[in-house]
């Protein structure tokens, strides 16, 4: 019989129920815990979505003897202790994007799953999305020829608010580690590690992104073209262009959706593969695929990638001029 896989969550916010609810569509696994700063979200959470084992803090979910594997749902600056915390009592770690703050965190991170042997993953969750996996399939199979030209954007227009994470600079607020993220992993995924990073953004009133141009080049000149940000609202599209035709990633293209692959002299072919579940149950699977097999990281979202990434947002950021209280501090 298929091991059971006991979840837990750590931080009890908007994402923690949405991850929540994809579980429910996970066969095999099940969320046991929760964990929260307190007593009362703990207890209201685990009202809600009907989870047994309630902590009132991050230390008594990652010690509970009764999980398996714990889904960190916290803002960006508390990734890397968040993880370490559950990596040192012996958990599994699905950790939300970003990975961390920059790359020297998230090196920290990669090094203690090493150490104790440990299986972790980014939670970016679009990366395991059907129709993502579907693009990794038409460039394999050559259906664009060889991908040269990558367009991507994720821009939102949040709510004025200099507290919260999107653009509290206490919290890493900014376009780039909330959404840009996302791009700069989809070009990673097509083109693999960017030999030139280039950026410029405004840095708002708080002092983080508001919103950001990027372009990254890689080997034999192939281009990855991104902008994100959170105070204005984008098409979210993205497409690849290859010497053959090209896949066109309908909006948001970040979310579920589907794809038109344009070959010229040929005409368009329309892909919108199957969903079940809110598409967080996605990456889950993949975790729990890993889990049973004895893997520390997944072959879909590999430790190197995710360090990549982080060094491609600490040298965008180095360009923009952003570095956050907490690395001033450290530095
Ligand atoms: N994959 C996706 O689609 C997706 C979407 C949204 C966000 N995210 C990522 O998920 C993470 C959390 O985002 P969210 O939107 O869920 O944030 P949120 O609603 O603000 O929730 C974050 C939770 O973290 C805990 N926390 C611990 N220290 C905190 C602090 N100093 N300030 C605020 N909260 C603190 C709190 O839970 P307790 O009070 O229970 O301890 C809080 O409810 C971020 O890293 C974000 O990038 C991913």
């Amino acid at each position: 019989m298929e091991q059971q896989i006991r979840w837990g969550i750590l931080g009890l916010g908007r994402i923690a129920g949405v991850f929540a609810e994809g579980l429910k569509h996970v066969p095999g696994s099940t969320l046991v815990a929760c964990g929260s700063r307190g007593p009362q979200k703990a207890e209201e959470f685990g009202a809600k979505w009907s989870v047994p084992r309630r902590h009132a803090s991050y230390a008594a979910l990652a010690a509970d003897p009764e999980v398996d594997a714990i889904y960190i749902a916290t803002p960006h600056p508390l990734h890397r202790e968040n993880c370490l915390l559950c990596l040192e009592h012996g958990k599994a770690v699905l950790c939300e994007k970003p990975f961390a703050v920059n790359a020297a965190e998230a090196a920290e991170v990669l090094a203690a799953a090493r150490r104790h042997n440990l299986l972790l993953m980014e939670a970016m969750w679009s990366r395991f999305l059907p129709h993502l996996v579907q693009v990794r399939d038409l460039i394999a199979g050559g259906a664009i020829g060889e991908p040269r030209l990558l367009q991507a954007d994720f821009a939102f227009r949040a709510g004025w608010n200099p507290d919260g994470r999107l653009l509290n600079p206490q919290l890493a607020g900014g376009g780039l580690l909330d959404v840009g993220v996302y791009n700069v992993n989809l070009a990673h995924m097509v083109f693999g590690v960017p030999q030139r990073v280039m950026g410029t953004a405004h840095l708002g009133e708080t002092g983080v992104d508001e919103q950001a141009g990027m372009l990254l080049q890689f080997a034999a000149g192939r281009l990855a073209v991104l902008s994100c940000g959170v105070r204005t609202s984008t098409p979210q599209e993205a497409f690849i262009a290859g010497t053959e035709g090209r896949i066109r990633i309908h909006t948001p293209w970040w979310r579920p959706s589907r794809l038109t692959v344009s070959i010229p002299g040929k005409g368009d072919t329309e892909y919108a593969p199957a969903i079940v579940g809110n598409g967080y149950n996605y990456e889950a699977l993949e975790f729990g695929r890993c889990l049973r097999a004895g893997l520390t990281e997944s072959p879909v979202m590999p430790w190197a990638e995710s360090l990549a990434v982080m060094q491609t947002l600490d040298a965008l950021r180095a360009q923009f001029g952003l570095a956050y209280p907490m690395e001033r501090r450290a530095a």
